[in-house]
């Protein structure tokens, strides 16, 4: 489309247009995920299990390369879609825990695991996770990545930001929420969608993080810790 047949579009519409053009051309731009991620990726939605958007596969996987990050805490497996990212980026030392009591998900994802030969770094616990991140032994953990139940992910960060080391990275999914979390409220909001906003609002205050929220995928967070 010209330019100029683009301008006739109003201001909001354009908005849209511009928005799912950039991100058709950023998709194309990309190169594949590796075979074995697009079948986990496939599975996932054929299933209709939720996993995270492959915008946000992709930015985990950067972010572990960045940090060379090879202490990873993950709540909320799945079929082990973002786990193997991350898996797949570690250094060869690194240690990634993931916590979900679904079993029957979590055999897909150690199956994935076994497949991309990561099964030895990464330690599937098979809990909730409030069950579990009161008594995690492990700290000085160089990311933990939430994405489990909506209306617990105060408590997922008030429980794992002291188990961070300095500059360690809190990321968080579904932040926008499907676009609910940036919609007026109403008195028929799901406790997730409210759970949601009053989580942004702690997270971008939080006294011991840095902390944004990009709109990539379904909205992520990015906190590091800086106390
Ligand atoms: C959105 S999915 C995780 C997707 C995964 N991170 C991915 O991108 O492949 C959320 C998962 O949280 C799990 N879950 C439910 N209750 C939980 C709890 N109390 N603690 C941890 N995980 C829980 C669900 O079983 C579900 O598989």
């Amino acid at each position: 489309m010209s330019h100029a047949a683009y301008e006739r579009f109003p201001r909001g519409e354009r908005d849209k247009r511009t928005a799912v053009r950039d991100s058709d051309y950023l998709r194309r731009l990309h190169r594949n995920p590796s075979p074995l991620l697009l079948e986990l990726e496939q599975m996932g939605h054929a299933d209709d299990v939720p996993i995270v958007a492959r915008d946000t596969g992709r930015l985990l996987s950067t972010l572990v390369h960045a940090m060379q990050a090879n202490r990873i805490l993950e709540i909320g497996t799945a079929y082990g879609y973002s786990t193997l990212w991350m898996a797949l980026a570690m250094p060869p030392a690194g240690k990634l825990w993931t916590i979900d009591p679904d079993t029957e998900r979590t055999s897909i994802a150690l199956e994935f695991l076994e497949r991309a030969n990561k099964a030895d770094s990464v330690n599937v616990m098979n809990q909730p996770a409030l069950e579990v991140l009161p008594t995690f032994p492990v700290r000085n953990l160089d990311i933990v990545f939430i994405d489990a139940i909506k209306t617990e992910y105060e408590e997922y960060l008030e429980l794992t930001v002291p188990l961070l080391k300095r500059s360690g990275l809190v990321v968080v999914d579904n932040l926008l929420w499907d676009g609910k979390s940036a919609a007026e409220p109403t008195s028929h909001d799901s406790a997730a969608t409210r759970a949601i906003r009053d989580f942004n609002r702690t997270f971008l205050n939080h006294p011991q993080l840095d902390a944004t929220i990009v709109p990539i995928g379904d909205g992520v967070g990015i906190g590091s810790r800086i106390e």
